[in-house]
């Protein structure tokens, strides 16, 4: 990988990994890059939480219903939750770019990653959600004290799924508007 434009390219979700343990390190060097990122004000709202424990990442898979199953197999997972006192409207920007930090720092070090939102996202019964209930579950597993918001968990391993680079040439250029809408 040369550049910055090539790591966007390689960086995919994976949701499927092997049992090999992903290195402290590698894990420290991701922490340390999103302790790099920005923030509104500089109020650096966010908590990050590592887990390589087994059962603490399988049991993650139980904090939703939906789109937790990479839990299934991740070999750690880093939790974000913020304090929205330190910044009322934008917590959950500042929780997504330190994420994103994470993604491409995962993706650089050959290291798969996936974004599992937490925030109001929960248990689904009879087709209604508890939309605290992956926060609660998160929050209890953790020891998260209350008043902090539980972004998100980003299950990590090595992969065990190919998934294709992005390709420059089929990128939404549409979506680009040059001085006008
Ligand atoms: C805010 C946000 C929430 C997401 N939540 C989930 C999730 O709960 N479960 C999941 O499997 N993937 C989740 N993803 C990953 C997206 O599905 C994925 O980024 C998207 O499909 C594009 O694929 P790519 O990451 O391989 O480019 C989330 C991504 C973002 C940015």
């Amino acid at each position: 990988m040369e550049n910055f434009e090539q790591l966007c390219q390689k960086r995919r979700s994976i949701r499927k990994y092997k049992s090999t343990p992903v290195e402290q390190e590698k894990i420290e060097y991701m922490l340390r890059c999103a302790l790099m990122s920005p923030s509104a004000k500089r109020t650096c709202p966010w908590e990050f939480i590592v887990t390589r424990d087994e059962a603490k990442v399988r049991a993650l898979q139980a904090c939703k219903t939906y789109g937790s199953q990479m839990f299934d197999t991740a070999t750690a997972a880093i939790i974000i939750a913020l304090d929205p006192t330190l910044c009322h409207n934008t917590w959950m920007a500042d929780g997504a770019i330190a994420a994103e930090h994470i993604l491409l720092a995962a993706a650089e070090q050959g290291v798969g990653a996936c974004w599992c939102h937490i925030h109001e996202r929960g248990i689904e019964t009879d087709g209604a959600e508890d939309r605290e209930g992956a926060a609660r579950f998160v929050r209890e597993l953790f020891g998260i004290p209350e008043g902090y918001e539980v972004l998100c968990a980003i299950a990590l391993g090595y992969p065990d799924e190919e998934r294709k680079d992005y390709d420059p040439a089929k990128l939404k250029y549409e979506k680009i508007h040059n001085e006008k809408w």
